[in-house]
């Protein structure tokens, strides 16, 4: 593998990476339900509670200085997403922003509007809508292929009519790692005037975002996800925020974009970093500049200062990461008893393999491999409807979930490997 990307020294900014169990070094595999955090995002946090913490909009220094924190959060997430300060919004999570959207939406709704959500969704970008069946919304979900676990893009089609209003998309499935081509989608919704939520919790690990290039209304992701502390981020179009009627507290003043939906005293110290969170990923863009100008010039071209860096961080990620997640998976594949769940090699996912052994329960593989210091997640992970509906896997408890992140190591997956073929060997 080229030297493009230095693993040790990325590896040594994360403090739980020197963490033993029973002996073995942990191997941290279970990076898509929240990565591990770089000690800078904590200096960050800690550096805000220590000497900048007070509330918002007061007439002294702290509060000011928290203000400023606030604002220039906004525009280092907006970097990361591509789009202007005032329409990111911070929240507790994505599906907490979710909820919130929904019911701001949902009061310009009438009973017989039609809503499209998918079965590949986690239930964060279901759900709210489901609820919204007591209000006589008609809710519609996309099929998904289960040999394949992709969209059944001509379910879409035939579900989406002159009455959808939302269409609720996930760019890639924290289940099996399965990568949707959202543009096409996205017109398709525009063209009958409805307004698409795009989930991309899964998806912001592990490639850049570019709202405006995809014309997306609403987005969310969780910088938990992204080496952050546990909250989540809303991107809405300027036009979109400003049309919405959110609920809020009575008494409290502000209804512009985009505090409009930032409800209660925000989570400060979890908004610096989170923005430290993508200072991190663009200091990684920094790192491998000369690389990224060589292999990457003309998607980064065009692009200034942090949001450059930021994009070619997350290039070298997902260049970083595949070759290991490609081994991994075919491995896998070659082992007896052993399937892999996704879609079909050339097709695009992300580093996320799932897979199950022949006679063992889902959870039972996960907690083998934990013993072993190898944190693997095993469920549904709440693709509820993916994993225990469409692939039918509730009997087994799910499938088990190996997440690549950018800390982990060629030798970590070799000795994951080996540990499941053990596994696999005894089952
Ligand atoms: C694809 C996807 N969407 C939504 C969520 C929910 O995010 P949050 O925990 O921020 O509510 C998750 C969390 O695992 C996820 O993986």
């Amino acid at each position: 593998m080229e030297l493009f990307y230095d693993v040790k020294k990325i590896r040594s900014q994360f403090p739980a990476l020197n963490r033993k169990v029973n002996g073995n070094p942990a191997i941290y595999l279970d990076g898509p339900g929240g990565t591990q955090v770089p000690k800078r995002v904590v200096d960050k946090m800690t550096d805000y509670l220590f000497y900048h913490n007070a509330n918002a909009h007061g007439h002294f220094a702290t509060s000011r200085e928290c203000d400023a924190l606030h604002e220039a959060a906004r525009e280092t997430m907006a970097d990361f997403l591509n789009c202007y300060a005032e329409e990111i919004v911070f929240g507790d999570s994505s599906t907490t922003n979710n909820l919130m959207l929904t019911f701001a939406l949902a009061r310009n709704m009438k009973a017989g509007d039609e809503v499209i959500i998918t079965d590949l969704d986690h239930e964060s970008n279901r759900s709210p809508w489901r609820h919204m069946e007591e209000r006589g919304f008609v809710i519609k979900s996309v099929k998904v292929n289960p040999d394949t676990c992709q969209l059944d893009l001509n379910d879409y089609r035939e579900k989406l009519t002159d009455k959808t209003k939302i269409v609720a998309l996930n760019w890639a499935s924290n289940g099996v790692g399965t990568i949707t081509d959202i543009k096409p989608l996205i017109d398709g919704a525009h063209n009958k005037g409805a307004l698409t939520i795009i989930d991309a919790v899964h998806y912001a690990p592990h490639r850049p975002i570019d709202v405006k290039a995809l014309d997306i209304d609403f987005l969310v992701c969780s910088p938990y996800k992204f080496f952050g502390p546990h909250m989540g981020v809303l991107y809405g179009k300027a036009e979109e925020l400003k049309k919405l009627e959110t609920y809020r507290v009575l008494v409290e003043g502000n209804t512009q974009p985009p505090e409009k939906l930032e409800t209660g005293t925000p989570q400060f110290e979890s908004i610096c970093g989170s923005a430290e969170a993508v200072e991190f990923i663009a200091d990684i863009g920094h790192d491998c500049e000369a690389w990224a100008e060589r292999e990457h010039s003309e998607t980064l071209a065009g692009l200034k200062g942090r949001r450059w860096y930021i994009v070619a961080g997350m290039l070298a990620i997902e260049e970083y990461e595949e070759p290991m997640a490609k081994k991994l998976r075919k491995a896998l594949m070659q082992m007896d008893k052993v399937k892999v769940f996704g879609p079909p090699e050339g097709e695009p996912r992300t580093s996320t393999v799932s897979f199950l052994i022949e006679g063992l329960r889902a959870g039972e593989v996960a907690r083998a491999m934990g013993d072993q210091g190898i944190f693997v997640w095993s469920g549904h992970y709440y693709a509820k409807e993916l994993i225990n509906e469409v692939l039918n896997l509730k009997s087994v408890g799910g499938l088990v979930r190996i997440g690549l992140a950018p800390y982990n190591t060629e030798e970590e997956i070799d000795r994951t490997i080996e540990v499941i073929k053990e596994i696999a060997s005894k089952a």
